[in-house]
This record gives C-alpha cells, sequence and structure tokens, in this order.
C-alpha cells in the first residue's frame, strides 16, 4: 500500500520536470547515532544505507545530478577515529557498489582535492570513476576534501595563471570564465538543495552555485531520510515559482518551458 503511494507521487512528479541537479547536505549522523548509545561510525554507516536508497530513486526519476557533500575541508578537525573511520568506510563503499552503479547507469564523479585523501580512498575514488564513466544515467557527484570558499580560491589561482601565461585578459573574465574553472565545470547549477538535520546554514557548500537554488531543510536526520521525504522536498520545489530576480509577470510557464516576457517599466 506504502509502496504504491511512492510510485503514484512519483509518477505524478515525473509528469513535470523533474530538477536537473539536487545537491544534498546530509547531516544528523552522529546525532543519529548518539540517540541509540551508537557510535558516529555506525551512524555514516546507517547514512550510506540513506545514500543508496536516495542515488537508486533519483536515477528512477530521471534526475541528472546528484550532489552529496559527503567530507568537508573542515571535517579534518574531527577527532581522528572517526576521519579515519570515515575514509575506510568510503573506500570500502566506493569499490562495492561500482556493479550496483553500473547497473544502474550511474555515473560517479567527485568535486573537491581529492588528492588531500588517503591512498586507499582516492585509488578506489579513481578507478570507480573510471569504471562508470561511460554511464548516462544519473550523475552522483561527492564532495570529498571539499569547501566552497577552497573552491572560489582555486578557481582565481587557476584564472590568475591564465592571465600570467597570457592566455587570458582580465576584462575576458565572465560568469562563464569563473564557472568553467569550478570543480563543477559542465553542470548545471544545484535546482534544489535538500539539508538534513534542522540546521539553517549553508557550512561553505556551492557557495557560487547555489545562488538562486531553492532550500528544502528538514529536521529529519540523515540515517532516517526516507523516500518519501526525498518526494516531499520534490512535491515542494514542483510547486515554487523561481523568478531569478524578476518579477511574477514576466514569468510564466508553459509546459515545462520558462518563457520570460519583459515589460517596459516593471521594477525587477
Ligand atoms: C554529517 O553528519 C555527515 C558527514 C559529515 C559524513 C557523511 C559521510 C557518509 C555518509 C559516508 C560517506 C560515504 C559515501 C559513499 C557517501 P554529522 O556527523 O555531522 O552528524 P551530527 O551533526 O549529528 O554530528
Amino acid at each position: 500500500m506504502e509502496k504504491d503511494l511512492l510510485q503514484s507521487r512519483k509518477d505524478l512528479l515525473m509528469k513535470h520536470k523533474v530538477p536537473a541537479h539536487i545537491a544534498v547536505i546530509m547531516d544528523g549522523n552522529g546525532r543519529w547515532a548518539k540517540k541509540r548509545s551508537l557510535s558516529r561510525i555506525d551512524g555514516h554507516s546507517a547514512g550510506i544505507d540513506t545514500v543508496r536508497r536516495i542515488v537508486r530513486l533519483a536515477g528512477e526519476m530521471g534526475i541528472g545530478y546528484l550532489s552529496l557533500y559527503t567530507f568537508s575541508s573542515e571535517n579534518w578537525n574531527r577527532p581522528m577515529g572517526e576521519v579515519m573511520g570515515i575514509m575506510k568506510l568510503l573506500a570500502e563503499t566506493v569499490k562495492k557498489e561500482v556493479p550496483e552503479l553500473n547497473k544502474n547507469n550511474v555515473r560517479l564523479k567527485t568535486i573537491g582535492d581529492i588528492s588531500g585523501l588517503p591512498r586507499k580512498s582516492r585509488s578506489a575514488l579513481i578507478d570507480a570513476i573510471e569504471l562508470t564513466a561511460s554511464n548516462e544515467g544519473l550523475t552522483l557527484i561527492l564532495a570529498l576534501n571539499y569547501s566552497g570558499r577552497d573552491e572560489i580560491l582555486r578557481a582565481v589561482r587557476t584564472i590568475a595563471e591564465r592571465i600570467e601565461n597570457d592566455t587570458l585578459n582580465s576584462d575576458e573574465i565572465t560568469p562563464e570564465v569563473i564557472e568553467s574553472s569550478l570543480d563543477t565545470a559542465g553542470m548545471p547549477d544545484p535546482d534544489l538543495l535538500i539539508r538534513t538535520s534542522g540546521e539553517y546554514r549553508l557550512s561553505n557548500y556551492l557557495l557560487w552555485q547555489l545562488a538562486y537554488t531553492e532550500l528544502w531543510i528538514t529536521d529529519i536526520m540523515w540515517p532516517d531520510f526516507s523516500e518519501s521525504d526525498f518526494l516531499d522536498a520534490l512535491e515542494s520545489y514542483s510547486g515554487r515559482e523561481r523568478r531569478f530576480g524578476m518579477t511574477s509577470q514576466q514569468i510564466t510557464t508553459v509546459s515545462g518551458v520558462v518563457k520570460k516576457y519583459l515589460f517596459k517599466g516593471e521594477k525587477t
């Protein structure tokens, strides 16, 4: 019965345009574990089960990109045992999941500076990226050793080097040049950001890319986040009007295509 309801909600959402890119801040693994007198690593393991469920559902729904904030540059400051536990889980999971990713046509990518990860985690990731590279369904992006400010800093350095090498003039720096220098080059900006565990902040995630992203925040801890919760987020998103700084009148949606009518003298 519950399965039928999920299926019909899914079908209804898929009749409309689903978001091209959903970004997720998966938070609350630690608190979920503490409440059950488990270790924080048990919480992260339970979080991986949620990742599996949500990746499968996002793929089935035809979502193009799903980016998961998996390990931030600031997470290195956690107790060493937890950091190493996450890195071990990451290496094991990525290795183990390759057949399932291939079966579901999912392509794996990362953003962030993975050169800073322990060798085993890094090489498991590089292998999985290579082994899933030709898949054409969902692109699953793991943000690892990632922070939005660090990404912007690295992009600025790349652009400065191009200016030093005389391959770019400063007056040629456009938003497109900046975008193509970010880790997310070639990917659409997120349409929707989901954050679990009831915290109302961006935590240094995709700072450039989230400029016009719709936000959906829930109190649910990531290990408890279900398919039904994911559909709640999509249903909320589907009812919203995205104005990108324009007025309501300027935007008319006709069968999923956003047409912009610019009225003279209208305030934007
Ligand atoms: C946030 O919960 C979670 C993390 C910082 C780590 C997420 C990592 C995983 C789910 C494992 C990675 C593996 C794959 C393959 C995706 P928290 O620890 O900050 O929770 P708290 O705020 O309750 O302490």
